[in-house]
């Protein structure tokens, strides 16, 4: 990760699922952004594959269309768009199908032999999860995996990255039989995020944070994911999946990895990932009797967010009518090692929450003397580090200051670095510096098998206790702050939420 190249080498970039929202919405945008930026070779191709009825022309006139809208009509840069819409061709056929396959490998010694791309292929699975064993196998048949001669392979792998911890481990055991492991490039698309990265930065390229990075200066850790849309036109896939699937083992393991974890020894993907797979390791799964105690798991009802009546999850398109699937939930985690013992992670997540908020919260433990109880108008607060990651990149430290006056009283201020205002406003995917990565082969942003199989390790007793019937079903009303159990969840250990507003 250290000294990055200033462009990426020759290559193609194979799409499957290239009629996706996914495609669409945020990959072909990012390659937008990175040619903008200088970041992509000349020799340089895109290879859509995909099941979508269109023709080649019929799908460069769609991205064209699409990439004109997603970098705003008037400031689109015509020539750009071009040059990628010229670099794109397509090649229509089922993932299962053989046929594709051979006609992708013809199509790919074409281009290598026009463009001079070296036989370097990044394969990029944009698809439902189901194909991706499929997709995987048949590149191994056509021999479009083979890395001889300097040639470079890799395939991206979208999540989910299995349903449970078994379907993980197998999948990262069929995968690895078709490709190695350094050729899978696991991707969680939070590891794209600016202040997701910057929470290293924060903690290992200064001096005054790690030495109270522990269990004797951090009272407890708070990892907020809160989304004010509900499941959109996703209900299918959600209603089998539910929030805890959808983005604990992922995103927010991912953010508390990252929180917890002790300095790599370098900034190079083996020592960043090894340390990441240590802290997961490390964190004890709930027993059956504690699922009850330490998860809250609850589904909103119909209510209003931002000013809008939205119905309740039961109500969403392809959702069951009786469905017991949970739409937010909350979580008390332990990281059991010498730093953190004794220090509670609570996670929470959930969709049609008031706003849209990605934050971590570190709070620290309060002052030992309440030197200025009677003086003050409110009682002293934790000081608390608050890292926002999205929809503001913001880092601020709470904590008391005097209000001017002959009276000593103090009161909560808030030292704030934002990043829009210190650096400037970019119009970024998030997806730039993942595709880039890929191509250049460095994968520390990237998960490695045993990251994913540590954070399901965490959640399957969960998944089982639940299914066995522990912790009730809540519900909230779409609009407000998630059920009142998950506020029982940190009140009893005299905590409480920052509140979402
Ligand atoms: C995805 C989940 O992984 O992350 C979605 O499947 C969720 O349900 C999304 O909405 C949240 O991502 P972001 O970047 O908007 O926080």
């Amino acid at each position: 990760m250290n000294q990055k190249p200033q462009r990426a080498g020759p290559g193609v970039l194979v799409i499957f699922g290239v009629g996706g929202d996914l495609a669409k919405r945020l990959l072909f945008p990012a390659l937008y952004n990175l040619l903008q930026e200088g970041l992509l070779p000349e020799q340089f191709a895109i290879v859509g594959f995909g099941r979508t009825e269109v023709s080649e022309e019929q799908l460069r006139d769609q991205m064209r269309r699409n990439l004109r809208e997603a970098s705003g009509e008037s400031s689109a840069d015509a020539a750009a768009i071009e040059w990628i819409v010229s670099r794109l061709s397509f090649v229509r056929s089922d993932f299962t199908n053989p046929a594709g396959y051979d006609e992708l490998a013809t199509k790919l010694r074409e281009i290598d032999q026009a463009l001079a791309t070296g036989g370097n292929y990044l394969f990029y699975l944009a698809t439902a999860p189901e194909f991706f064993l499929d997709v995987v196998q048949h590149l191994g048949q056509v021999d479009l995996l083979n890395q001889a001669n300097g040639q470079w392979r890799r395939v991206v792998v979208e999540k989910p990255f299995g349903h449970d911890l078994e379907s993980a481990r197998q999948l990262n055991r069929d995968l690895t039989k078709v490709a190695e492991e350094e050729q899978i490039y696991r991707i969680d698309h939070y590891l794209g995020k600016e202040t997701v990265l910057n929470i290293l930065v924060l903690r290992f390229a200064n001096g005054i944070f790690e030495p109270i990075w522990n269990r004797r200066y951090i009272d407890h850790v708070q990892i907020t994911v809160a989304e004010t849309l509900g499941v959109e036109t996703r209900g299918g896939y959600y209603d089998h999946t539910g929030a805890l699937r959808d983005m604990i083992p992922n995103h927010l393991l991912q953010v508390l990895a990252l929180t917890a974890m002790e300095p790599p020894s370098a900034f190079s993907a083996t020592a960043l990932r090894g340390e990441q797979v240590k802290v997961l390791a490390a964190v004890p799964p709930l027993g059956a009797r504690d699922c009850g105690m330490c998860t809250v798991r609850a589904q909103y009802g119909a209510g209003n967010v931002e000013g809008s009546s939205v119905p309740g999850y039961r109500e969403e398109r392809r959702v069951a009518p009786d469905s017991r699937t949970e739409t937010y939930v909350a979580m008390k985690l332990a990281v059991d090692n010498w730093r953190w013992v004794g220090v509670p992670f609570y996670l929470r997540t959930g969709k049609r929450l008031p706003i849209r908020r990605t934050e971590v919260v570190i709070e620290f433990r309060k002052a030992p003397l309440a030197l200025f109880r009677g003086a003050s108008s409110t009682l002293p607060q934790a000081n608390r580090l608050v890292i926002s990651i999205q929809p503001e990149e913001s880092i601020s430290l709470e904590f008391q200051a005097k209000v001017p006056g002959t009276e000593v009283t103090v009161t909560p201020v808030a030292m704030r670095f934002c990043s829009r205002d210190f650096f400037g406003y970019k119009n970024r995917t998030g997806y730039e510096t993942l595709l880039f990565d890929a191509m250049i082969g460095d994968a520390s942003l990237f998960k490695r098998g045993d990251m994913i199989e540590n954070s399901w390790s965490i959640i399957d007793p969960v998944l089982k206790s639940w299914a066995q019937g522990a912790g009730d079903l809540h519900s909230y009303a779409a609009g407000t702050d998630g059920p009142e159990a998950a506020h029982e969840l940190l009140r009893r250990d005299g905590h409480q939420w920052r509140a979402l507003a």
